[in-house]
């Protein structure tokens, strides 16, 4: 394989696209039978370490999981799909859009139980941060959510700064 093959400068949304289904055992619910939302956090956050390193083909960790909405519970022995993909790349990071299903294995119903948004940046294996290649949106979906996701980003950016503000604030009321 080339270099241009495997450290493209752009992939394609599709390229990232990756999908993980697990049944709900005993070990993953609380006592009324409902999976914990820990463990579904744990099965969003691999699968979208998948579209992230499908992206950037190098190591990654997650900086963040930023929005997570839990829209109804998942009871224990249904099917649960979750899909990826990444939604937009920076410099060195990816943000990564998550939606997740349940699937009821006696009746077949099937409904959208949660989505999240993750930011993982690409590290080597010292660590050290990563440029990534460029994303390609090419559907009306996929540009909605390329431009969505800068949005985020600068508003991750700007709470960020507002808490650097307020420690540095409450810093200076504590000096003598
Ligand atoms: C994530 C991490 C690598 C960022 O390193 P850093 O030196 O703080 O990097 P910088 O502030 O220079 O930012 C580097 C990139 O990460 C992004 N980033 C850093 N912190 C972030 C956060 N909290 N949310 C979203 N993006 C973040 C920056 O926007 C920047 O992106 P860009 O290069 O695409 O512009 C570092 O904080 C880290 O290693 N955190 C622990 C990760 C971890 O252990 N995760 C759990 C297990 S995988």
């Amino acid at each position: 394989m080339t270099s241009a093959e495997t450290n493209p400068a752009a992939r394609t949304v599709a390229s990232t696209q990756s999908e993980m289904t697990e049944i709900i055992l005993p070990n993953d619910t609380n006592i009324l039978g409902n999976l914990l939302g820990g463990r579904l956090m744990h099965f969003i956050d691999l699968t979208g370490a998948m579209a992230a390193y499908r992206h950037s083909r190098t190591h990654v960790v997650t900086a963040a999981m930023d929005h997570i909405d839990f829209i109804r519970p998942v009871h224990l022995g249904d099917l649960l799909t979750l899909k990826s993909s990444v939604n937009r790349a920076f410099a060195t990071s990816m943000e990564v859009g998550v939606k997740v299903w349940a699937e009821n294995t006696q009746t077949a119903s099937h409904a959208h139980v949660a989505s999240a948004y993750l930011v993982f940046v690409a590290v080597d294996k010292e660590g050290r941060r990563q440029q990534v290649p460029r994303l390609l949106p090419e559907t009306p979906d996929e540009l909605r959510r390329f431009e969505d996701a800068l949005r985020r980003r600068q508003h991750r950016e700007a709470e960020s700064a507002r808490r650097k503000d307020a420690k540095l604030v409450a810093a200076a009321q504590r000096l003598p």
